[in-house]
């Protein structure tokens, strides 16, 4: 097997040897599918969240049709963006249909079958109840999802948010409710109901809504089951080195947060190294595929860490020893008092009897031209501006602890 036959970080279609299971997630999905309400999916960008749908829906023998929210802002409305939808469907179905006649065998019995599953008649419907029709017209007796994924794109848009309202009171009106069809909304914000409630009349079509547990980083050990079935069960590479496993496991875990796509990514960069060099993996392979990884996909947030740090001839520098902290706090939001604890542990002799402005620092890097966290609307808590950040400033920075002062590492040159 080849490493990217083994670690899919883009892939849209699960991977089935490299699925890690989600037990309590999965559990919840299908409760919630159960329920009479509709589901929402939510989680930061690469936690899982179409893969655990997909699975979860596949193995439940659910039809799925999938609507992506960021072409419903280019076609300006859902239900384009669904119709398109459809006219996919039909088309997948005509060259099945054609293929099936054209072929010598069987061709009567696929087309037999065809002429009453396949192509959908416009007729008098309007386009959202026919495409509801049509969704159930090729689901058969299975249960049906219409997926609404990347919900994030719309939600700066209140015509669409509208548009997904009345979407979801449709729905469930009598007429429309004859062909069951679930909606299951998918995107990175974490109160997605709030949106509707928001906007006037609409507040009942929060109460239609279910929402199931966040998506969040791997747990330890399912971070581990993915490394180690990736590498040491489908790849048969080997480990050389003192702590063997333990380090590695541990290290990838530390630069990867643990978010599954940017997990399989740093696999892939790392097996890629491995692999050209016999299927070893050891220190040197793996710091090789760490800079791969940043230079391959986080050259833009390498950027914006570089411009928020303060130049080499700053005596203490203050501000790059803060956001190494930052990379270093484990917390999704954090306060100021979060960071300040954080240097004072790792920078123990420049900061002792010493007053810092962590709060002044942090809004600095947060109004900066190319911020690196932003404040949560409503209280003094930050994030980080995208997760991706965390991530590079773990992999780009080090910690001299003789000066206590901050290294960059040079991405750029690294051989
Ligand atoms: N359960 C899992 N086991 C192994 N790998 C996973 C799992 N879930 C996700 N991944 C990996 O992470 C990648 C991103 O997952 P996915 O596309 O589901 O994230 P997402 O939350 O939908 O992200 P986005 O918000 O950007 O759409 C997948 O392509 C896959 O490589
Ligand atoms: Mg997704």
């Amino acid at each position: 097997m080849q490493p990217s036959q083994v670690f899919t970080p883009r892939s849209h279609e699960v991977n089935t040897a490299m699925y890690i299971p989600r037990p309590d997630l999965e559990a919840s999905l299908k409760r919630a599918l159960k329920s009479s309400r509709h589901v929402i999916i939510h989680g930061e960008s690469g936690t899982g969240k179409s893969w655990l749908y997909k699975r979860v829906f596949f193995e439940q023998d659910v039809h799925i049709e999938i609507a992506n929210m960021a072409n419903a802002v280019r076609l300006g409305s859902i239900t384009k963006e669904c119709l398109n939808n459809h006219d996919r469907h039909e088309a997948a179905l005509k060259t099945h249909y054609d293929e099936a006649k054209e072929g010598s065998v069987g061709g009567g019995l696929i087309g037999g079958k065809l002429s009453h599953t396949g192509h959908f008649a416009l007729g008098q419907k309007e386009p959202f109840e026919m495409y509801l029709a049509a969704i159930r017209k090729r689901a058969g007796k299975n249960t049906a999802c219409l997926v609404l994924d990347n919900l994030e794109a719309i939600l700066e848009h209140r015509d669409l948010i509208t548009e997904l309202a009345n979407m979801i009171i449709l729905v469930d009106d009598e007429r429309y409710a004859q062909y069951d069809i679930k909606l299951v909304l998918v995107g990175v914000p974490s109160d997605i109901r709030s949106y509707f409630t928001q906007l006037e009349h609409l507040a009942p079509v929060a109460n239609r809504l279910r929402e199931i547990p966040e998506v969040d980083r791997l747990s330890e050990d399912e971070a581990h089951a993915l490394i180690t079935t990736g590498f040491f069960d489908l790849l048969n590479y080997t480990y050389v080195g003192p702590n063997m496993k333990r380090d590695f496991l541990r290290s990838l875990c530390w630069y990867t947060n643990r978010v599954p796509q940017h997990l399989q990514e740093l696999c892939l960069e790392i097996a890629e190294v491995a692999e050209s060099r016999g299927g070893t993996i050891d220190e040197d392979v793996r710091s090789a595929g760490v800079y791969e990884w940043v230079r391959s996909s986080m050259m833009s947030q390498y950027a914006t860490i570089e411009k928020n740090m303060n130049s080499r001839s700053t005596k203490v520098g203050r501000k790059n020893q803060a956001i190494y902290a930052i990379a270093h706090c484990d917390r999704d939001s954090f306060l100021h008092s979060h960071i300040e604890a954080i240097i004072r542990r790792l920078f123990p002799s420049s900061t002792r009897g010493i007053t810092l402005n962590v709060s002044q620092i942090l809004t600095e890097l947060s109004t900066s031209k190319s911020p690196l966290i932003r404040r949560l609307p409503d209280g003094p808590e930050y994030r980080m501006y995208d997760p991706r950040i965390r991530v590079t400033g773990r992999a780009m920075l080090k910690l001299d602890p003789a000066t206590e002062s901050i290294i960059k590492v040079d991405i750029r040159h690294y051989h």
